[in-house]
């Protein structure tokens, strides 16, 4: 279903650059920018041309493994290290992929960091889409055993597709899977204020896909939860915690309290790398608080196709911009992993922990223990 174009990151080893869509410029232009230096990575990060825990993760690390191709001492290990995790704060895959290159490299000897660092984030990359097909795999089953007739409804918050990962995404792999394999499936996008990704990224990718699709405001999504209009809910995860508690993009725990009320399947589809063990509950995850003028502002095309910004509330009004909420356990479903679906629990996480700790994992990442 994906060819090798189609991706979010693309690595040329001929040219040896990275290459990324600027989801920023989305939907409206389809704009690829080569990622030269470190500052380039850490901007791409931090100015959300390239968004998405999985996604933020790889770039992270081929992020790192250019600043080792510059200098390779252990000085810059650590400052590159610290320049890339500071770039966002939620998404736990952007310090579980520094920590696999950084593990990988620190053993050797000076000379031989770049082209380790570098394989190293090749590996996270392949791993990446392997581990959202097989998400979509485990979602697929869930979507079949719901056995609607007619159209299947899936609804989704932010995106969560492959513009977030590199291919297939997570919470929208199940989709893709579930039309690659003849269900007649259509998805509610909520556009996800303040920065509108559901709309302006979910749709796109849904729209160039051929799947039927709905933007609607993100406060109706109560609502067609009540009117039946909406078989289950499939979001992704920024960081999940130990006890199942799950931060996502603001909002999300909105639908879950919907969800609840309206007996709705609410599903989070996650790799193992949004896993922080370290996390006893979601209240140890930090949330990222951006700009407030996000929320008091919108950009769009005018009837010219020019791009403009404009303001939505009175001058001088006050804003804030928590960029992430958390979904306790208790409202989540189920889990839907690489490695099956499991309860949003400890018990649940413990035994996902043992299954990812009997796999072996060639980037030395995601099946590692914390
Ligand atoms: O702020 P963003 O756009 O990076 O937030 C992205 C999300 O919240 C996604 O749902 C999450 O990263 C899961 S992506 C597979």
């Amino acid at each position: 279903m994906f060819s090798d174009d189609l991706c979010s990151l693309r690595w040329d080893p001929v040219s040896e650059t990275v290459e990324i869509i600027d989801q920023t410029l989305l939907p409206h232009t389809l704009c690829r920018r080569h990622l030269d230096t470190l500052s380039d990575f850490c901007h791409a990060i931090s100015s959300m041309q390239v968004r998405g825990a999985p996604l933020i993760g790889v770039t992270a690390a081929f992020g790192l493994a250019r600043a080792l191709a510059e200098d390779p001492s252990d000085v810059s290990l650590e400052s590159a290290s610290a320049a890339l995790l500071a770039t966002r704060p939620t998404a736990v895959n952007l310090r579980w992929a520094l920590d696999a290159v950084r593990d990988k490299v620190r053993p050797l000897q000076p000379g031989a960091r770049a082209a380790a660092a570098l394989d190293t984030a090749l590996s996270l990359r392949r791993e990446d889409i392997a581990t959202c097909s097989a998400i979509g795999d485990y979602g697929l089953g869930l979507l079949r055993a719901l056995d609607r007739p007619g159209e299947l409804n899936v609804m989704t918050h932010c995106n969560a597709g492959w513009l977030a990962t590199i291919q297939w995404g997570t919470a929208l792999a199940p989709v893709y899977k579930a039309s690659a394999a003849g269900l007649a499936v259509h998805v509610w996008v909520s556009e996800t204020r303040p920065r509108n990704q559901g709309a302006s990224l979910t749709a796109w990718e849904l729209q160039r896909a051929g799947v039927p699709f709905t933007i609607v405001a993100d406060n109706s999504c109560g609502q067609l939860m009540r009117q039946g209009l909406v078989d289950c809910v499939i979001v992704g995860s920024d960081r999940t915690a130990a006890n199942g508690d799950v931060c996502n993009k603001v909002g999300t725990y909105l639908k879950a309290l919907a969800a609840r009320d309206n007996t709705v399947p609410f599903w989070v589809a996650l790799p193992g790398s949004t896993i922080d063990w370290s996390c006893i509950s979601g209240a140890d995850i930090p949330i990222e608080e951006r700009d407030p003028a996000e929320v008091l502002s919108i950009a769009g095309l005018d009837a010219a196709g020019e791009r403009r910004e404009v303001n939505l509330a009175a001058a001088g009004s006050a804003a804030r911009n928590p960029a992430f909420d958390v979904t306790p356990a208790a409202l989540v479903t189920a889990l839907v992993t690489e490695q099956g679906v499991f309860e949003a629990s400890p018990d649940g996480l413990g035994k996902l922990r043992n299954v990812r700790a009997s796999h072996t994992d060639p980037a030395g990442g995601p099946g590692r223990q914390r």
